[in-house]
């Protein structure tokens, strides 16, 4: 399992240090959670923070945009060149030209799924698109409760990317804990997001090691 910590429940005092701690620990990637306060309930950061977690960073970002304004946003992050960048499909009816826009730049594009938006809306874009994220909560805040509804999506979505021979990794984002993601590598994701579980432990070593299930 590859794991990416979330640096919404990291302490923003001491953004650097934390960066660096979880990247020391074994965090494959960065998530990068970006809030407009229109999409979501709430707000987090732009281009000019992020730009410094990727300068202490010693792994690709994984920036997750949720935002209403998505053509101005990947702009935006685009210039930072993630290794990932995911927009919600809720929430563009292009979303063929974002992808296009998003490859071109040489960034692998992501799709994003609210947990009542069903896999069923990717049929015709799956091929497309190099992850797919399941969200496990509704987004907007770290620390929330995980919804056991994303192990039949991650099921639907693993037939789904076979059935079309797709290269399509599998995401989950959103109260993932050491409890669940057992569970979640057996249904077939193939990286989780965790911020909770990450910064609230006392030590990320520990935690992250036992999202890789590699004990
Ligand atoms: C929620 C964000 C998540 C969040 C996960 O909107 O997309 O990335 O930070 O936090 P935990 O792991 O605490 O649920
Ligand atoms: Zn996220």
């Amino acid at each position: 399992m590859y794991v990416a910590p979330s640096i919404l429940s990291a302490d923003f005092g001491r953004l650097s240090d934390e960066i660096k701690a979880v990247c020391d620990a074994g965090a494959d990637l960065i998530h990068v959670d970006v809030m407009d306060g229109h999409f979501v309930p709430n707000l987090t950061i732009g281009p000019l923070v992020v730009n410094a977690v990727k300068k202490v960073a010693t792994v690709p970002l994984d920036i997750h945009l949720m935002v209403d304004n998505i053509p101005f946003f990947v702009d935006l992050f685009l210039k930072l060149q993630p290794k990932f960048l995911s927009f919600h499909i809720e929430n563009d009816p292009h979303p063929m030209r974002i992808i296009e826009t998003i490859r071109n730049s040489g960034v692998h594009p992501a799709i994003v799924l609210n947990p009542h938006t069903p896999v069923s809306s990717l049929k015709h874009i799956i091929s497309e698109v190099d992850m797919v994220l399941l969200m496990s909560v509704n987004p907007g805040f770290g620390g929330q409760k995980f919804m056991p509804l994303v192990y039949e999506k991650i099921r639907e979505l693993r037939e789904l990317i076979d059935q079309k021979g797709a290269k399509c990794m599998i995401e989950v984002d959103g109260g993932v804990n050491g409890l669940n993601v057992a569970a979640l590598d057996e249904a077939g994701a193939d990286i989780v997001v965790a911020g909770n579980f990450v910064f609230s432990s006392n030590d990320y070593k520990v935690a992250i090691q036992s999202l890789k299930l590699e004990n």
